[in-house]
């Protein structure tokens, strides 16, 4: 097992302190001014463990923030965990203990994703997402009770959201034929294609076989807070809670009150920041003559650059512009010519950066397609 291609080259660029980096390899939105989230004392919560399944703070909190979706959920429907991929290994383990053989994954999707489903040895059958949802081609697959899907919507890195009438057919399919369903919602507050919904939460009548996760990492900009939620019948949730309790006890209390703060808060500024990003990235683009299939949403831009393979070519950012960016490297199947640029950054960063790509992509001569000190082993 290794580590993932970003973390390895966020390793190597730690190598070199000294240096001054850019980084666009995370896609984390940035607030445009820190979230007035409330100052921590060492009594509030770092003295004591707190409720398992989360505190009632937080999960009236998130319980309400569902509802403002159109979602059928209270906190008996919640389980507060250490983040989006904590939820997720926790439902991954629970479908395999059901019998799942076989998770269908809209893709491409995070080698690490994939990473944790053979872990079990789940076989994942990752096809791309057009390829999955036009003409409802996930029916030929056969799914049925052995079977799970897992869908990232807004997806990263192609920012495809899921339509209407996909999503209702495909939850009337999961009832119908006894699949499971993953969502995984971390996305869900970016999401600039109107007529489009970020999250399919609202259509979701029956929760039986529905599991759905979030996390305050991008919809709040909070990767650090490590909190996350599970969404799920409700008579799922002490059975979950309880496999939490035999592992990580709690999640940190303090984490869940500044959690809740930004559930009350709200993310509007946020979102518009990475509105302004977006937009930032495709008026260079287009002036630079890249195509670019903006998707409906997410926190980044899914981009050819046409400079061949973009392993080779983030290898010279990072040599001649200490610039560090995420490769389709990162993702199954690998997208050997992709690379994805963050829109949540600040303006200064974000052109900076870009600026920085356009002079290597001009520089790149035909001496530095054999460039072998890849960062990336
Ligand atoms: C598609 C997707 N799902 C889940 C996560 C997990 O987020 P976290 O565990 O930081 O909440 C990420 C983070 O990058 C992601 O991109």
């Amino acid at each position: 097992m290794k580590l993932s291609p970003l973390a390895q080259r966020l390793a190597r660029m730690d190598q070199f302190r000294d240096a001054s980096w850019t980084v666009l390899a995370e896609n984390v939105p940035v607030w445009p001014a820190v979230p007035p989230v409330p100052t921590m004392q060492w009594t509030d919560g770092d003295n004591a463990y707190g409720p398992s399944q989360g505190t009632a703070e937080l999960l009236d909190a998130l319980a309400l923030r569902g509802r403002a979706q159109g979602a059928a959920l209270g906190p008996e429907s919640l389980l507060v965990t250490n983040g989006g991929f904590d939820a997720l290994a926790l439902i991954t383990r629970r479908l395999h203990t059901r019998g799942i053989r076989r998770v269908i994954c809209a893709g491409p999707v995070l080698s690490s994703v994939v990473g944790l489903f053979e872990s079990i040895g789940v076989e994942p059958v990752v096809l791309a997402w057009d390829d999955l949802f036009t003409g409802e081609r996930w029916r030929g697959l056969g799914c049925g009770a052995t079977d799970a899907f897992y869908l990232n919507t807004p997806h990263n890195p192609t920012g495809a959201c899921l339509a209407e009438d996909v999503a209702k057919q495909l939850l009337a399919d999961q009832q119908r034929f006894g699949f499971q369903l993953i969502l995984d919602l971390v996305y869900d507050s970016f999401c600039f294609q109107d007529g489009c919904s970020g999250s399919p939460l609202a259509w979701v009548g029956n929760w039986q076989g529905v599991y759905a996760f979030n996390s305050f990492s991008k919809s709040y900009g909070a990767p650090g807070l490590r909190v996350g939620w599970l969404m799920a019948e409700p008579a799922v949730i002490p059975q979950l809670t309880a496999q939490f309790e035999m592992e990580r006890i709690a999640v940190s209390t303090t984490a869940q009150t500044k959690a809740a703060a930004l559930c009350a808060l709200g993310n509007r500024s946020l979102v518009d920041a990475v509105r302004r990003g977006r937009k930032l990235v495709l008026d260079w683009a287009a002036a630079e003559r890249i195509e670019i299939a903006a998707g409906h949403g997410g926190t980044q831009l899914w981009v050819d650059l046409q400079v061949g393979d973009s392993e080779r070519f983030a290898d010279l950012l990072m040599e001649r512009e200490r610039v560090v960016v995420t490769t389709g490297a990162n993702y199954h199947p690998v997208q050997p010519r992709y690379i994805r640029l963050p829109t949540g950054l600040d303006t200064a960063t974000l052109t900076s950066g870009l600026e920085a790509i356009e002079r290597v992509r001009r520089g790149a001569g035909a001496a530095d397609l054999t460039f072998s000190g890849s960062a990336v082993r």
